[in-house]
């Protein structure tokens, strides 16, 4: 199941299983969870005017590949049009063949290349339209 999660677990969740990667201090940020009788996957969007941002995913590793990702990525889409948004956007490193492919099963499409975006690894931006 998934539902709107706190800043708390969030930032419980992260330093427990991914600990390299620290929350942003964005007070715009909202988190969704996926449960089953624990947190094994969380996802943080911004919105920001008529566009809401995915600023990261995780699934705990031993969780991957069972359709995890995609609940949270189908809720956060779906939260996005029952909003009247207009469209989704993500930066993903060049080398991360399992989120982009993710991101590319969800209609998601390359529209630039930021060169040397993350620590010297070229970062796509990628963008899902909605409405219609
Ligand atoms: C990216 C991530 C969130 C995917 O979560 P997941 O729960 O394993 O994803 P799903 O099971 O819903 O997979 C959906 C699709 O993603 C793609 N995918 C997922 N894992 C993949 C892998 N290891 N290799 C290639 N494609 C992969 C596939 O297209 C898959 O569809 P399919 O099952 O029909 O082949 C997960 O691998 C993860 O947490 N990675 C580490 C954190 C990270 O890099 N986050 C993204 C940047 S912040």
């Amino acid at each position: 199941m998934v539902r709107e999660i706190s800043k708390d677990s969030v930032e419980k969740f992260l330093s427990t299983y991914f600990p390299q990667y620290k929350i942003t201090n964005d007070p715009f940020e909202r988190y969704l969870g996926y449960f089953d009788n624990e947190l094994l996957g969380i996802i943080a969007y911004s919105v920001i005017y008529e566009r809401a941002e995915i600023n990261y995913i995780f699934v705990r590793s031993e969780y991957r590949k069972k359709s995890i990702g995609s609940a949270l990525l189908n809720k956060t889409v779906e939260k996005s049009k029952e909003a009247g948004l207009d469209n989704i956007s993500l930066e993903v490193e060049i080398n991360n063949i399992a989120a982009i492919n993710l991101y590319k099963k969800f209609g998601f499409e390359e529209v630039s290349r930021r060169e040397k975006y993350y620590n010297g690894v070229d970062g796509i931006l990628m963008v899902r339209k909605l409405g219609d």
